[in-house]
């Protein structure tokens, strides 16, 4: 069976709980990109923002998995300002040659998902094996939404891939 990272970054927790079911659904080991400085509250928006603006990459606590190890790696953002989340992309710009077969969400409040995704595509290196976008409204459903079941069916795809899907929409939950 193949080996899949999920990897992500959630400062409220959307971003996250999506990862977590991606990677229940995959077998999949999970990295959670960490700010190395505190985001909370007003000034820790306004640096996000900036951040994502300005495209610029901040420091990052040391990952716990190498994605050289993995077979797929599934890379997951917030869209922040229409950006990547800056936080990303200093892990992708410091895994990048790792990078080969890769898959892509993010979470948003409505607009900037595909720019996004665009965006990772072209700092993985990488066109994506499947994409998902999900709007922070869709999240806690998630299980449910037909966009997570393409997003997992294409992964499904992809040879030695393990993937469980869950119930159709007007399936009873096993
Ligand atoms: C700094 C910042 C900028 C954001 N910019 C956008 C945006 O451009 N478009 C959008 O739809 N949502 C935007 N959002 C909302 C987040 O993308 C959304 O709440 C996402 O689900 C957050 O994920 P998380 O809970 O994993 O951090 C922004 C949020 C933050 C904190």
């Amino acid at each position: 069976m193949s080996r899949i990272l999920v990897v992500y970054h959630s400062r409220s927790g959307h971003t996250e709980f999506v990862a977590r079911q991606i990677a229940a659904r995959c077998h999949a080991d999970l990295e959670h990109i960490q700010d190395s400085r505190n985001l909370e509250g007003v000034p820790g928006y306004l640096r996000c923002a900036l951040e994502a603006i300005l495209g610029w990459r901040p420091p990052i606590e040391r990952a716990r998995h190498r994605p050289g190890d993995y077979d797929l790696v599934i890379v997951g953002t917030p869209v922040w300002f229409w950006s990547v989340a800056s936080p990303v992309r200093t892990w992708v710009q410091r895994h990048h040659a790792a990078l080969n077969n890769v898959a892509l969400f993010c979470t948003c409040g409505g607009s900037g998902h595909a720019k996004v995704l665009d965006d990772l595509e072209r700092l993985c290196g990488h066109p994506a094996l499947a994409r998902l976008a999900l709007t922070e409204r869709a999240v806690p459903q998630c299980q449910r939404d037909p966009a997570l079941r393409r997003f997992l069916l294409e992964l499904k795809r992809v040879p030695a891939v393990s993937v469980s899907l869950p119930p159709m929409q007007d399936q009873a939950p096993a």
